[in-house]
């Protein structure tokens, strides 16, 4: 069987942060799920993830997806493969990739198109590398007539090696069998005295096994980040690329300023995401919808024709041709029905919004079931908390709920019913009632000026 070894056992000194450097995060994906992703993708059945500096967070992360090993002290990247052999030797006749796990842009037709070569040269070790202007602080690859001859560490490199613009990836398939082979050679003989997994090309090749290297088309399958500067670029490239894929698509930007879209998203055609929207994890929107500026959405399905402006959305289901905002936070666990309007200063949380159903300004909805083509006025509040424990409210269709109208939970308003402005409700009102609580208003003529006049004296 094939299966996969993950590097991620480094620090990463100069983010200056206690996270190992795979579990920094591109486009909202730690590097390392990246990377996972890309193995998934290529169906490579079996993962073996190296962990080290602050490890458990790695462990915690993953859970039983995959399996680890850890690596106890940092002696090289061939140091953190020997720390695999149990897996290793668990299946011992395919082959194993390994790759680095802060190197986020390894894909699934890298993978593939080098392992279709390593099989076909019978290669011990077939060695991805990218061609790139800047080969700057890589390994280099080594040539001869014959064909690759070593990996020449950046380091250790003559000056006339570090011309040489063909680099190594990181990533490499071995014959599982000859990987456990190559592993016991490695010395730790060089500048940095570690025990570096390059030499293992150099090695099979003495000992007369067959190595080759697989030149990738796509040459940000190299690319990592050694600080914040770097991270920020691989942000930026995964940025441009969701938004170019979006734009094939068909989804409109006029200007794309702070727009960041997670890879998860997915947009219907002839949408419009304007400036300041951030679109995270399984969010799916509709066709023909404008959504910004200045939203944030997260794991919440959207319908068609939506128009959302200055919305904050989690967890929640909006259905076609609703209206939000501007300035309204969709809580967790709401379902927005089709054609409802919901407009400034709202916040819905836990509550399901009838179809036709207005919620126009400064309202709080909790915890409630909200009919067809009701009107909420200014300022209502669902009171679903007493300190103690939280209850639902229930409005029937077509109820008018007058302005600053208090529903005390738990409590029923029957469909077509109406609230007087400023009650507060605490028992259920029967369908088509009037529900009126209110002091009797007392109107003293004369007050103010007894009142001065009193003064005076
Ligand atoms: C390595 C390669 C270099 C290649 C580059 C591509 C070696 C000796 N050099 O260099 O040829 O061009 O990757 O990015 O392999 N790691 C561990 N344990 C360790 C050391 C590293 O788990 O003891 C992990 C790191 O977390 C990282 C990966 O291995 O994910 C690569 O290690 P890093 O130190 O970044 O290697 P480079 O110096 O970049
Ligand atoms: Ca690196």
């Amino acid at each position: 069987m094939n299966q996969a070894v993950i590097l991620a056992g480094g620090q990463g000194k100069r983010m200056k942060a206690p996270i190992p450097k795979p579990m920094f995060r591109v486009l909202g994906e730690p590097m390392l799920e990246w990377v996972l992703g890309a193995c998934e993708q290529a169906e490579i059945p079996r993962i073996c993830v190296v962990t080290g500096y602050e490890a458990q967070q790695i462990t915690d992360y993953l859970g039983d997806r995959c399996e680890t090993a850890y690596q106890a002290e940092r002696l090289g990247t061939g140091h953190a493969v020997m720390q695999t052999l149990p897996f290793l030797k668990q299946d011992t006749d395919g082959n194993t990739l390994v790759l680095c796990g802060d190197a986020p842009f390894i894909d699934k037709d890298t993978i593939i198109g080098a392992l279709e070569r390593h099989i076909a040269e019978r290669n011990a070790v077939t060695v991805i590398t990218a061609r790139v202007p800047q080969p700057f602080g890589y390994g280099r690859i080594l040539r001869t007539d014959s064909g690759i001859a070593g990996i020449i560490e950046e380091k250790d490199a003559t000056d006339a090696q570090r011309q040489i613009n063909e680099i190594n990836s990181g990533c490499y398939w071995f014959r599982t069998g000859k990987l456990i082979e190559l592993l016991s050679k490695i010395t730790n003989n060089n500048k940095q005295q570690e025990y570096y997994l390059t030499d293992t090309v150099a090695i099979a090749l003495d000992e007369g096994m067959r190595a080759g290297a697989f030149c990738s088309e796509n040459p940000d399958v190299v690319l990592g980040a050694n600080d914040r500067k770097g991270l920020l670029a691989l942000n930026t490239a995964a940025r441009n690329a969701v938004l170019n894929y979006h734009m094939e698509n068909g989804v409109g930007f006029t200007c794309t300023d702070g727009i960041i879209i997670e890879r998860s998203v997915k947009i219907g055609a002839g949408t419009e995401i304007l400036p300041g929207t951030i679109l995270r994890g399984k969010t799916v929107i509709g066709e023909n919808c404008v959504i910004g500026p200045n939203c944030v959405i997260e794991n919440t399905e959207i319908g068609d024709n939506v128009r959302l402006n200055t919305v904050q959305a989690y967890e929640s289901r909006i259905d076609a041709g609703v209206k939000i905002g501007p300035y309204v936070h969709i809580r967790p666990n709401s379902h927005i029905c089709s054609g409802a309007a919901i407009g400034d200063f709202v916040e819905i949380k836990n509550s399901e919004i009838g179809s036709g159903t207005m919620i126009a300004h400064l309202a709080y909805i909790g915890d409630s079931d909200v009919g067809r083509k009701v009107n909420i006025g200014c300022g209502c509040v669902t009171v679903n908390f007493d300190g103690v424990r939280k209850s639902r409210c229930e409005i029937g269709d077509h109820a008018f709920v007058g302005c600053n109208t208090n529903l005390i939970a738990p409590v029923k308003l029957g469909k077509d019913c109406y609230t007087a402005a400023g009650s507060t409700i605490t028992t259920d009102i029967p369908d088509y009632a009037l529900a009126i609580d209110r002091g009797t208003l007392e109107i003293k003529e004369g007050y103010t000026l007894r009142k001065f006049a009193k003064k005076k004296k």
